[in-house]
């Protein structure tokens, strides 16, 4: 039998497939290094889904031959690291795509429509002041979208139809030829629209990409949202803008730290919504997922295939 870790909660139906030719060690979330480098010598496999892979993780490993990501972000895995060795690393392109883009429309409706707020008047507070949750409609705002990828481009898609106009920013030029959509500077985006939805990686060069320069570009009833990595955002800097009015609001389903620290600023502020990075956390997806990458696992150990979405190749 194959060695396969399992970092992360993942549905039984990727687990089934797994333990047809696998012994499994599961680390529950949040996996913790140590655990990791106790077993990380004895694995041909890993599943990953949420847990830092790191360089003194790749040093210990020693038979590893792929690791297969569950869904797309590449920001928990020293890729220098995991490159240097030449073990090829999977997602699942697109089993999560449609699940986020319908998540952040969600977000972008509760954030103009003040939706939590509404909620917890009523079922916290058990009032009932309906002028004070006044909100804005879709219809006609300009929406910026910042990385036209896979989620980007189906976000485009859906709010296309509530009448708003798109507008584009991605660093790669090769986006131009496929968006049918007005392509921006980030400047010009930041500073044109309405609503802001970012779509982008978490690499070195977007950390805090939305900071205390960019938030000075925003209209000051801009809603900025956020379902891709907490890391984009200078979470600091969001909050002072929310609280001093120089942003409409914001809507966050993902943070710099996860679980986060409660006392962060940004969940003290009325303007923000925030849910804990559940934007792919539909049965769907995380069926799609857990198949998905666990079918790449049993490609490369038992039929000694290359990975069909090695993202290092
Ligand atoms: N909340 C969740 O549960 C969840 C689930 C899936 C994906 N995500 C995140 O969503 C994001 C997008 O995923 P995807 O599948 O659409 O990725 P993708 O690779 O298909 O698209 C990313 C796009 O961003 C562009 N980009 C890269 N750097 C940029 C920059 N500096 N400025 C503007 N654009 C830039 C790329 O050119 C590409 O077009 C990723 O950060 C991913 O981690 C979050």
């Amino acid at each position: 039998m194959y060695q396969v870790l399992v970092l992360g909660n993942v549905r039984p139906e990727g687990l089934d497939i797994l333990r047809a030719f696998a012994d499994l060690t599961i680390l529950p979330e949040p996996a913790q290094k140590p655990d990791i480098l106790a077993c990380i010598g004895n694995m041909d496999a890993i599943f990953h889904k949420i847990g830092k892979v790191d360089r003194d993780i790749m040093a210990r490993q020693k038979k590893l031959r792929i690791i297969a990501r569950h869904g797309v972000g590449l920001d928990d895995l020293d890729l220098e690291a995991v490159r240097e060795q030449g073990i090829p690393v999977s997602i699942t392109a697109d089993a999560n795509s449609n699940a986020v883009a319908e998540a952040t429309v969600g977000l972008l409706f509760s954030a103009l429509r003040h939706l939590s707020r509404a909620e917890a008047m009523i079922k916290r507070d058990r009032r009932w002041n309906r002028e004070s949750l006044a909100g804005r409609e879709l219809k006609g705002l300009t929406v910026g979208i910042i990385g036209f990828g896979r989620i980007g481009e189906l976000v485009a898609t859906l709010l296309s139809g509530f009448g708003c106009r798109i507008v584009v920013h991605d660093a790669d030029p090769a986006v131009t030829s496929r968006c049918g959509y007005p392509i921006l500077s980030f400047e010009e985006l930041m500073r044109t629209s309405d609503v802001i939805s970012i779509h982008c990686p978490l690499v070195a060069a977007t950390r805090h990409l939305i900071g205390e320069d960019a938030l000075k570009l925003v209209k000051n009833d801009c809603i900025i949202v956020n379902t891709s990595r907490g890391g984009l955002i200078d979470k600091k800097a969001l909050a002072a803008a929310a609280e001093e009015g120089r942003i409409g609001g914001a809507a966050l389903d993902v943070f710099d730290k996860e679980p986060p620290d409660f006392d962060d600023a940004i969940f003290s502020c009325d303007n923000i919504v925030t849910t804990p990075h559940v934007a792919a956390m539909t049965v769907n997806a995380q069926t799609a997922m857990a198949v998905g990458a666990a079918n790449e696992i049993r490609r490369v150990l038992v039929e000694g295939l290359p990975p069909t979405n090695n993202v290092l190749s």
